[in-house]
């Protein structure tokens, strides 16, 4: 029965999750949608991943990434294609923005080609050029770089 039933819990992510969590990416990877993590990233950033669990199934993930003591980037954000539309992706980004908010963040931005998604959640579009530490630390490996298409957005915590 997939996708049906209650509501998806977030959690942390598991040392055990890695695999789920690297194949969720790598379907969306495979379609250009976002950067995959392999499974040795997601172990090696373990306390930055956070999961949606339905009935002990990974069907989504988001990780956390810290800039500034005040600014950080909520990355990775995808839910299995089943179970997209019914609140598992804003209930990711919440718990990412609440851990960020307890961590002192003030201000947390995302790359997306969903802007509608984030706009949902009360993001607004930015110059990517407002984050040039984002641009070092991950575009540099990122096949797209000169071609960029994704969209900055930005909320306050
Ligand atoms: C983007 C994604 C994570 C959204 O997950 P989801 O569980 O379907 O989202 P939710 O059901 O929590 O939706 C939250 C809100 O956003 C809206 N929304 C979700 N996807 C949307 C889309 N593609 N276009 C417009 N609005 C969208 C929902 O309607 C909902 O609005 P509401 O609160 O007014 O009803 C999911 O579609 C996905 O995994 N996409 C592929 C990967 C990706 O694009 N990741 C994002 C950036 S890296």
């Amino acid at each position: 029965m997939s996708g049906e039933g209650a509501e998806a819990i977030v959690r942390y992510a598991l040392l055990s999750d890695a695999g789920a969590i690297a194949a969720i990416t790598a379907e969306y990877a495979r379609e250009g949608i976002m950067l995959e993590r392999s499974a040795e990233n997601v172990i090696e950033n373990i306390r930055n991943f956070f999961v949606a669990e339905h009935q002990g199934e990974v069907v989504g993930c988001c990780a956390v990434a810290f800039y500034t003591s005040g600014l950080a980037e909520i990355r990775s954000v995808a839910v299995l294609p089943n179970y997209k539309r019914r609140g598992t992706g804003r209930l990711l980004v919440e718990k990412a923005e609440e851990i960020l908010k307890e961590e002192g963040v003030k201000e947390v931005f995302v790359l997306t080609l969903n802007p509608h998604f984030f706009g949902k959640l009360g993001y607004s579009e930015i110059k990517k050029e407002y984050f040039p530490q984002k641009i070092w630390r991950d575009c540099t490996h990122c096949p797209k770089l000169m071609a960029c298409d994704e969209i900055a957005m930005v909320k306050n915590l």
